[in-house]
């Protein structure tokens, strides 16, 4: 059911590779409340990915970027103001890599280069998306930012390797952002932290399917799909949240305040 909640705003949304993921769905909720956005991802995805289907389906301009490069991100905004026709409302990052989980690197046993590169791709790039949006006065006033982030950021899951500290830095930048921003523009910027999802970044973690069972069995209501992660930014986006910036926002079923669930206790007596 739509509720019209981005009648006329506009954004951008990075992310999306495939119908698994997270800003797929996002996409798809954005359009059917009412909001005009474009799409980007990295150029190697658009190869990879099903971008083109979605582009199709939200009647979205795709716009090339890589997220680590500030002049993409400067060509991302501009292109973007010239499509929609003026500054955006909201934009999404939904962003994460780690070449050393992708390529099973132990945490004792880290490449240092990959380690830079994971943090790059996954953390300073949203830096650099709001930097240029500042620069370039890009977003409107009360616009909304909205960063993905997992829980290792705040609590070890040996799995997440380096992506932990990358997390820990998205978090710390929206926190840091959004107070330079609210005075700049009362412009917001927050970070979802969302459950395990089945998607091709979620699964490349190791041991994901136990987790992410561990998790369902251990959230008072349940492991929150993509579907409804895109609800909870679309509410993020929409003018019903002006006031919240600044956060780690948990969306995960109640996991991140359980300290334990009968359903562990149960298992654990097996
Ligand atoms: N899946 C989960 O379990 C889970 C849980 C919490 C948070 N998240 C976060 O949600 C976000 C979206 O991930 P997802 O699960 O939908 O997986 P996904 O693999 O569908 O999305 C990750 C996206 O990052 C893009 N990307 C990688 N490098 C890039 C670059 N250099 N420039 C631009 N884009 C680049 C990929 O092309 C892909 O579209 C990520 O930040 C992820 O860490 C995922």
């Amino acid at each position: 059911m739509a509720y019209n909640l981005l009648q006329g705003k506009k954004g951008i949304i990075s992310g999306a590779l495939d119908e698994k993921s997270i800003a797929w769905k996002i996409a798809l909720k954005a359009k059917e409340e009412g909001a005009t956005f474009t799409l980007t991802n990295a150029p190697i995805a658009m190869r990879m990915g099903q971008i083109n289907k979605l582009a199709e389906a939200c009647g979205a301009e795709i716009i090339p970027a890589d997220a680590t490069l500030v002049e993409d991100i400067e060509k991302l905004y501009t292109r973007s103001m010239e499509v929609l026709g003026g500054k955006v409302d909201f934009v999404l990052h939904s962003i994460g890599m780690s070449p050393n989980v992708r390529k099973g690197r132990s945490y004792g046993d880290l490449n240092y280069e990959w380690f830079l590169k994971s943090l790059d791709i996954s953390a300073l790039s949203f830096h650099k998306m709001l930097q240029v949006a500042e620069k370039l006065d890009a977003i409107n006033e009360y616009g909304s930012v909205v960063g993905l982030s997992y829980i290792a950021s705040q609590r070890t899951f040996p799995d997440y390797s380096d992506m932990a500290q990358a997390k820990a830095v998205l978090e710390s930048i929206a926190r840091s952002y959004g107070y330079r921003y609210g005075k700049l523009k009362k412009v917001r910027v927050n970070t979802v932290s969302q459950s395990p999802t089945k998607t091709t970044a979620g699964t490349g973690v190791g041991g994901f399917d136990a987790f992410f069972d561990y998790a369902d069995k251990m959230s008072p209501l349940g492991n929150a799909s993509a579907e409804e992660c895109a609800d909870y930014v679309i509410s993020l986006f929409s003018d019903l949240t002006r006031k919240v910036t600044m956060q780690n926002l948990y969306h995960d079923g109640g996991f991140s305040s359980s300290g334990i669930s009968e359903e562990i206790v149960e298992k654990m007596r097996q």
